[in-house]
């Protein structure tokens, strides 16, 4: 298939991009394939109300269909026809925190088909905050189903490039923008709405924190960070190893002279047997590793650098060909808390305490 790469930039006239936008909408109305920008990363979009879309984008990211798609909106009123109700506290999350990277997870309409939500009776549900996307959203017909718009397995596109690589030949059209300044770089935080005490399935930009503050009592899904856990996570999709690199990934925690004397001991062995070592560290270490090469995730102070770079960075490991990466560890706490669990799963959960 010939996938049409549409570049949009911020210099071009309002007419001009809505011109462009209406094309990508209009291959969505007939069934196509489109990836756009989101505030997070690229979603891989379809129109959440046809089945055969929903068949077309597993099979373009080679996802197993058991794994639900989110169904993006543009407008808050779109909501009422995708969910049977409402519940309260969906409406007061709803009011603070979208547009936004919050996904929220209800009890589904008839009008959802099941090949969209994989089956299940419930629906999750996003309203983005990225100009483009919303507008694109609009020009669709207002829901438009979209998981990240990378391979399965592979880390979530932050880049106009990488949906270029994962994507080109397998969908309609690729909106692609400039750079990704102000992208959050990890997809929405997750939150079940369908149970008395809403829970956390996928963190993200959106923290417990700021959740319960307008809500209350919030629980996380214990899963997420215990991989010894024989209970199965309840996002379908945080089950399977996820944005994992093609060499090895260990995570080192512990205080910072032990973590830089650890990974640059593991360097040095690696080098003796002619082996590509990569590391991620924060800004005040990131000149003591002595690794073939060394990305710096920016300062623990302002964690959204980190989110930003951390899939690009995974993917520049996969181009330079190291094969062994060693990347300093972040906290339970705030943004922290999205990074770690991003990182545990790249790292397929392999932790280092020293
Ligand atoms: O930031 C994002 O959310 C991006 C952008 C494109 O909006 N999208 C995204 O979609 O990350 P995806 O498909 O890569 O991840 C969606 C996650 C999966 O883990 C899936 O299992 C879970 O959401 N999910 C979707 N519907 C669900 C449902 N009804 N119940 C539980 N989990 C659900
Ligand atoms: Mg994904």
């Amino acid at each position: 298939m010939e996938t049409r790469i549409i570049a949009i930039n911020k210099s071009e006239s309002p007419a001009a991009i809505l011109e462009k936008l209406s094309q990508a909408g209009r291959i969505i109305r007939q069934g196509g394939l489109v990836a756009f920008p989101t505030e997070t990363v690229y979603g891989l979009g379809g129109d959440a109300l046809n089945p055969e879309a929903a068949h077309k984008i597993y099979a373009a990211k080679g996802r197993p269909s058991d794994n639900p798609l989110i169904v993006h909106i543009a407008h808050i009123s779109s909501l009422d026809r995708l969910v049977g109700g409402i519940p309260e506290k969906a409406k007061k999350l709803a009011q603070a925190f979208w547009p936004g990277p919050l996904t929220m997870i209800m009890n589904k309409s008839g009008m959802v088909p099941y090949q969209t939500t994989g089956g299940l009776d419930t629906v999750a549900v996003r309203l983005p905050s990225h100009p483009i996307a919303l507008e694109f959203i609009r020009q669709a017909g207002g829901y438009v189903a979209a998981p990240s718009a990378n391979i399965s397995g592979r880390p979530s596109p932050t880049e106009a490039k990488y949906v270029v690589q994962d994507m080109g030949g397998r969908i309609d059209m690729i909106l692609a923008v400039d750079g990704n300044e102000g992208v959050i770089g990890l997809e929405s935080t997750i939150v079940d709405m369908t149970v008395d005490v809403p829970m956390i399935l996928r963190p993200g930009y959106i923290t417990q924190a700021m959740i319960s503050q307008e809500i209350g009592e919030t629980d996380i899904d214990a899963t997420i960070f215990d991989a010894a856990s024989d209970k199965a996570p309840k996002a379908p999709g945080m089950k399977y190893r996820h944005y994992a690199p093609k060499g090895e990934l260990v995570i080192v925690e512990g205080n910072p002279e032990d973590v830089v004397a650890y990974i640059n001991q593991q360097a040095r062995l690696h080098r003796d047997k002619g082996e590509k070592t990569g590391v991620i560290g924060t800004d005040t270490l990131v000149t003591k590793y002595d690794a073939d090469i060394v990305k710096n995730a920016g300062s623990r102070s302002e964690p959204l650098m980190a989110a930003n770079r951390l899939y690009t960075f995974l993917r520049e490991f996969d181009d330079e060909k190291v094969e062994f990466m060693y990347s300093e560890a972040f906290s339970n706490d705030g943004l922290e808390q999205a990074i770690m669990n991003r990182l545990l799963k790249a790292a397929g959960h392999k932790i280092i305490k020293v």
